[in-house]
């Protein structure tokens, strides 16, 4: 089968990586891909944020399935303009995708449903916001309703701080995004990012991770795309999944089949695990990055037909397998990130690096300029190490991350430290 992933990061690459093991994929296209990934497979060039644009290709290529990375093609329509033309894919259609384009929507769903999550209030007026940040408990937590890649969420331990963040989302500092807002009690407890492979009707767990979203050490600092992740999450173990499954995800899947926009694709909720049980934080429909660069190393079986079941509504009644040992994956990011990353670097040694055995290496922002390798972005690499233990993990991937010789590149030294702290002292 000839097949499509769209997209270019770290998570894009641990895809590829698992779609190209599966045999019944004979021809993997990405676009518009990295080199890390060109290095594997085929790429093309493409402007994601054209709806044309990949139509155009997905025709000319004659693929015949697509499978969606991030979140923005599928909230602006991608799977309904390829069903249109014909072409399968793998993610939700843009109604289905306002689990992630629209945190009030999912709010509301949650609220008529009965799912579990934070108390909250929607405002568009500015003045009624401001109002009712003044009269509510601390911390507020404030949300502009649209996408914002991760960034569009502040925690304000003030009244003072939340209508400073009230005031810069209604100026506009995330565009469209900010002019509603989501605002929500402060949940307390351990996070964890749940995944579903979702066939409109059926969910299948797929596997658990927890990521470190913010830049510095034991999670202080300004909130990221992620620095890295642990799979699978600690903490979560059978009985604590079937609950999420049967009080957050079933329900949500029978939500939006009852208003007619059932969910096909990756539903990833992002969780808090508080004395009273988990509960959802919000929605993300496709995997995370840097989830799927720990999560995906570990999948047994083929990814191919996993996401095909699930694109054509039939996803047998059975359980999706994931190894028993602990990925660990580091993000290693240009110095300046998040703020202002430094571009055009020379990173090496990563060769030798991704041949190390249990160590696999993800690009991210990276280009090549001849034989030189340079960093390009913000989020350049992902070493993910897989190990019998968390701390195993977490020991061999830093011991990789630091053969490489990038002076201009940093990361967290203390990835999975919740996962490793849980461990019995050896
Ligand atoms: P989100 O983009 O909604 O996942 O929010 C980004 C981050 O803010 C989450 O990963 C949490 O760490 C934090 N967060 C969001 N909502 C809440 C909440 N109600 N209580 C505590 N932390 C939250
Ligand atoms: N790492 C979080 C996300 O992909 O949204």
């Amino acid at each position: 089968m000839r097949v499509l992933l769209l997209g270019s990061g770290g998570r894009e690459h641990a895809l590829a990586v698992a779609l190209l093991r599966d045999p019944n994929v004979t021809d993997l296209l990405v676009a518009p891909g990295n080199p890390g990934i060109a290095a594997l497979t085929r790429t093309l060039p493409l402007a994601l944020g054209s709806i044309d644009a990949i139509i155009d290709l997905a025709k000319g290529e004659n693929v015949d399935f697509v499978v969606v990375g991030p979140e923005a093609p599928l909230v602006a329509g991608v799977v309904d303009a390829l069903a249109a033309v014909g072409i399968l894919a793998f993610g939700p259609t843009a109604a289905a995708a306002r689990l992630e384009g629209s945190k009030g929507f999912t709010k509301d769903l949650c609220a008529e449903f009965g799912i579990p999550t934070a108390a909250y209030a929607r405002f568009t007026d500015p003045d009624r916001a401001r109002a009712y940040v003044r009269n509510h408990a601390r911390p507020t937590v404030i949300k502009a309703d649209g996408l914002a890649a991760g960034k569009g969420v502040v925690i304000a331990a003030s009244a003072a701080e939340a209508e400073a963040a009230l005031n810069d989302m209604f100026a506009g500092s995330f565009g469209t995004a900010g002019a509603s807002v989501v605002v929500e009690a402060f949940l307390a407890g351990e996070e964890v990012s749940f995944f579903a492979l979702c066939d409109g009707s059926r969910a299948l767990a797929f596997g658990s991770a927890q990521d470190h979203k913010r830049l510095g050490e034991s999670d202080t600092g300004p909130n990221t795309g992620g620095m890295g992740a642990v799979s699978p999450a600690p903490g979560l173990d059978a009985a604590l999944e079937a609950r999420v499954m049967g009080e957050i995800i079933e329900p949500t899947l029978r939500a939006m089949a009852a208003r007619g926009t059932p969910f096909r694709g990756l539903l990833f909720a992002g969780l808090m695990i508080t004395a009273d049980g988990p509960k959802l934080i919000e929605y993300n429909v496709r995997l995370g990055d840097p989830e799927a660069q720990a999560l995906l190393p570990r999948l047994k079986g083929d990814l191919l037909a996993w996401l095909l079941a699930a694109a054509r509504g039939d996803l047998a009644d059975t359980s999706i397998r994931f190894g028993d040992e602990v990925a660990l994956a580091v993000v290693l990011a240009a110095q300046g990130y998040p703020a202002l990353p430094l571009r055009g670097t020379e990173i090496r040694d990563l060769a030798e690096v991704a041949a190390l055995p249990g160590i696999q290496v993800f690009h991210a922002a990276t280009r090549r300029e001849g034989p030189r390798l340079l960093a390009d972005g913000g989020r350049v690499l992902t070493v993910t190490a897989l190990g019998p233990t968390p701390r195993d993990a977490q020991r061999q991937a830093y011991r990789a991350v630091d053969r490489i010789d990038w002076p201009e590149g940093f990361c967290r030294r203390d990835i999975g430290w919740r996962a490793v702290a849980r461990e019995p002292e050896a």
